[in-house]
């Protein structure tokens, strides 16, 4: 019994890998342009959900299809790979930064702080939910991320800030939050 149950493995694991892609039931597999435009409401972020989506290396044609659940992961592993790009300036301002004053010190440490909360939000929807086919109906989740990062960019904006040098950082982080929570919507439901 055991030796079938192995075989049967062995004959499944490439079959598996052909399909890697394949992730969870009852998903619609659809075009890059039509989930970014089911997606989207604005131009502006129809715009920047075409440009994540290709750098992420999806294919753009109108007849490449993928399971929304791509898409959704996709998104959520970029916005992750950029709040670290984003807590990695923080720290180092933190901590080799000597000309910072008491406040900005502050308003630093204080986007350390957003930034975990988002990061352990967003990293749990991806881990947990998105990878598992478990899609949560209730999306004050990824809400609450981009409140978070909101957060972070109004301690950036702030007067005694000398120069707001991650602000760049902070609202791109938000715009990506922005697009896996768009771009997860889609799946609430399934
Ligand atoms: C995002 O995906 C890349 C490539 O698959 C992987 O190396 C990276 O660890 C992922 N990031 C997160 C935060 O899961
Ligand atoms: C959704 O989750 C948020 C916090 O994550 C919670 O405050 C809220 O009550 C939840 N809403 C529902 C309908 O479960
Ligand atoms: C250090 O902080 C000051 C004050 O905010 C800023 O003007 C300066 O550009 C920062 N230096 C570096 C290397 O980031």
């Amino acid at each position: 019994m055991k030796v079938i149950f192995f075989i049967l493995l062995f004959m499944l694991a490439p079959l598996q890998m052909t399909s890697a892609r394949l992730l969870c039931p009852n998903v619609p597999h659809v075009s890059m342009p039509v989930v970014c435009s089911n997606a989207c409401g604005t131009k502006f972020l129809y715009d920047h959900c075409i440009d994540a989506m290709r750098q992420g290396g999806i294919d753009m044609s109108p007849s490449h299809t993928e399971e929304t659940t791509v898409y959704a992961i996709l998104a959520a592993n970029q916005t992750l790979d950029s709040y670290d790009d984003t807590l990695l300036a923080l720290s180092f301002q933190l901590q080799h930064n000597k000309s910072l004053s008491y406040a900005e010190g502050e308003a630093y440490m204080g986007c350390m702080d957003d930034y975990d909360e988002a990061y352990n939000i967003l990293s749990a929807i991806l881990h947990s939910c998105l990878n598992n086919c478990y899609f949560p109906k209730n999306v004050s989740m990824y809400l609450s991320g981009v409140t978070s990062l909101e957060n972070c960019r109004d301690r950036m904006l702030a007067p005694w800030m000398k120069a707001p040098l991650l602000y760049p950082k902070v609202e791109r982080d938000r715009n990506k939050v922005l697009m896996a929570y768009l771009l997860g919507k889609l799946l609430i439901g399934l």
